[in-house]
């Protein structure tokens, strides 16, 4: 029986819930494959304190089979109301119209919300955050599939950086990267490649265009894949186009923004808190007079996501928490910096993904 499956009923229990809803539309929500394995776009589950259905319609019923065995396939027939079968899969879970039934209030629409407070015979009840909690703290398993991602994905930093010259523009390296993303093994981008040059590399999330890039200035490029299995990558690098020696302070606000990715690492452990682990960083590069130019968080949770869910504020970091460590400096009209990497934390401290090198050597 699937470990996060069990998990979820003893937190019925615990939060006096009879049974979750956890929908997925279009993709919409990752909590769906995490629970059930089941990695198509369109499903709900219903979890009981002891069942488990998965209610989809017949592009989906081979997968759902493969996928998610542990969840018994209710079938969505041709012109009926999803929350008919819904219904039925209540009704074959043994609820009745006084069950406490949950559903995700941050994924469900005002109005879908409302048409299933219409239809579901149930006591519906919203509920927050109870999987994206469990989501959190990856398993052994969960870092493996990462730890493969970041290996391809900092193999294709290694395989581009050759390839840069001055006149090729920010589309092309883009595609260069994202074709080896997928030759490696990537089924997708885990976003859309930020591929900055010159000036642009001041804008943390540029729009990558046809920008050409020119010899000696700094090109910054985020990517990521998305792997089968469902986790993604998160790597930033920033390069020089050769041809010319980068402007001195380029020069200077590198190696600030490598030795700020680093400070924070080495004081990464179990038990920090959020708040501190990016305070490192931040002090580190406000201590050398360019706090002002540091413009967003020290980095995010990364899983099935880029941005994957996490209490920020409230919960310090466990075995297990994955994360990324992207420090950067940004000057308007000049250029910016961000070197980033994904990183676990252990029982020792942490240990980072994404091992690409070089680091740039000037
Ligand atoms: N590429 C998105 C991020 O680094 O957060
Ligand atoms: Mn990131
Ligand atoms: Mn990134």
């Amino acid at each position: 029986m699937n470990a996060r499956l069990k998990k979820l009923q003893q937190i019925l229990s615990k939060e006096k819930l009879d049974a979750l809803l956890v929908r997925t539309f279009e993709g919409d929500n990752h909590n769906v494959l995490y629970l059930s394995g089941f990695s198509g776009t369109t499903a709900v589950l219903l979890v009981t304190r002891k069942k488990a259905y998965i209610i989809t319609d017949a592009r989906y019923f081979a997968r759902a089979k493969e996928e998610a065995p542990d969840f018994k396939l209710v079938k969505v027939q041709r012109g009926n109301k999803v929350s008919d079968h819904i219904n039925e899969a209540m009704s074959l879970a043994g609820l009745s119209k006084s069950s406490k039934v949950g559903f995700e209030a941050g994924t469900i629409s005002v109005h879908v919300g409302k048409v299933w407070d219409k239809d579901i015979k149930a006591k519906l009840v919203p509920t927050v955050h109870i999987i994206e909690r469990m989501r959190q703290f990856k398993d052994e398993d969960e870092i493996a599939q990462l730890r493969k991602a970041c290996r391809i994905t900092s193999k294709v930093y290694k395989e581009v950086v050759p390839l840069i010259k001055p006149g090729m523009t920010e589309n092309e390296l883009g595609f260069e990267i994202d074709m080896r993303l997928r030759k490696h093994g990537a089924i997708n981008n885990s976003f859309p490649s930020i591929i900055a040059s010159g000036p642009n590399s001041a804008v943390p999330h540029h729009a990558t265009g046809d920008r050409k890039l020119k010899a000696g200035e700094p090109v910054i490029m985020d990517f990521g894949g998305l792997f089968p299995g469902g986790y993604c990558s998160d790597i930033t690098r920033t390069a020089f186009v050769p041809g010319k020696k980068p402007h001195p302070k380029m020069v200077e606000i590198y190696k600030i923004v490598l030795e700020a990715n680093k400070a924070a690492l080495k004081e990464l452990s179990v038990g920090m808190m959020w708040r501190d682990y990016d305070k490192v960083a931040r002090d580190y590069i406000a201590d050398l007079g360019y706090g002002e130019y540091f413009i967003h968080g020290l980095g995010h949770s990364l899983g099935l996501l880029v941005h994957d869910p996490y209490n920020y504020e409230k919960d310090p970091f466990e075995v297990g928490t994955v994360i990324t460590d992207e420090p950067g400096i940004y000057i308007e009209g000049f250029g910016g910096v961000r070197i980033e990497d994904d990183v676990v934390v252990t029982a020792t401290g942490a240990e980072v993904l994404t091992k690409a090198a070089p680091y740039w050597q000037f």
